[in-house]
């Protein structure tokens, strides 16, 4: 089964959006980009439920959602039963938020973090593994 990694922000995300995606790209990660294409403003919602609609048929794909903080389209995708979107600020949020809460889809805040710190966080959250046991219960009652 193919492992993807969909992309999607607004406005807020899109710079950073294309960042990672290059970055994923030179690691190569299979992913595919949602949009938005552009800095024209658009709704978040929207694209976190593209994202989730993708999601829904390659449940074993993740995701990474972008917007101006990573919290309205977090919000948004979170809506959706299938989706554990993880707004993370930190190497360690998206560590935990893998190992603990089997998080499918990572939030991020373009205007929130450096680039340098992003690239960090992602490649943490796609490398750490989710320890089941104890936290699948846990999971499982979300
Ligand atoms: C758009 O200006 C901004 O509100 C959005 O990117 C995001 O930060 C919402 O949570």
């Amino acid at each position: 089964m193919l492992k993807k990694i969909f992309l999607a922000s607004d406005h807020g995300g899109y710079a950073l959006k294309e960042l990672v995606k290059v970055f994923l790209i030179r690691k190569k990660h299979t992913i595919e980009d949602l949009g938005c294409f552009s800095l024209d403003a658009v709704d978040y919602p929207d694209y976190a439920k593209l994202l989730s609609e993708n999601l829904k048929t390659e449940p074993y794909s993740q995701g990474i959602l972008f917007c101006g903080t990573g919290i309205g389209i977090s919000m948004a995708a979170n809506r959706y039963s299938h989706i554990r979107a993880a707004l993370c600020t930190s190497v360690e949020m998206a560590s935990k938020s893998r190992k603990h809460n089997n998080a499918n889809v990572l939030a991020l805040g373009g205007r929130i973090i450096t680039d340098s710190l992003a690239i960090d966080i992602v490649h943490e959250f796609f490398k750490t593994n989710f320890e089941a046991g104890r936290h699948s219960l846990r999971v499982n009652k979300i």
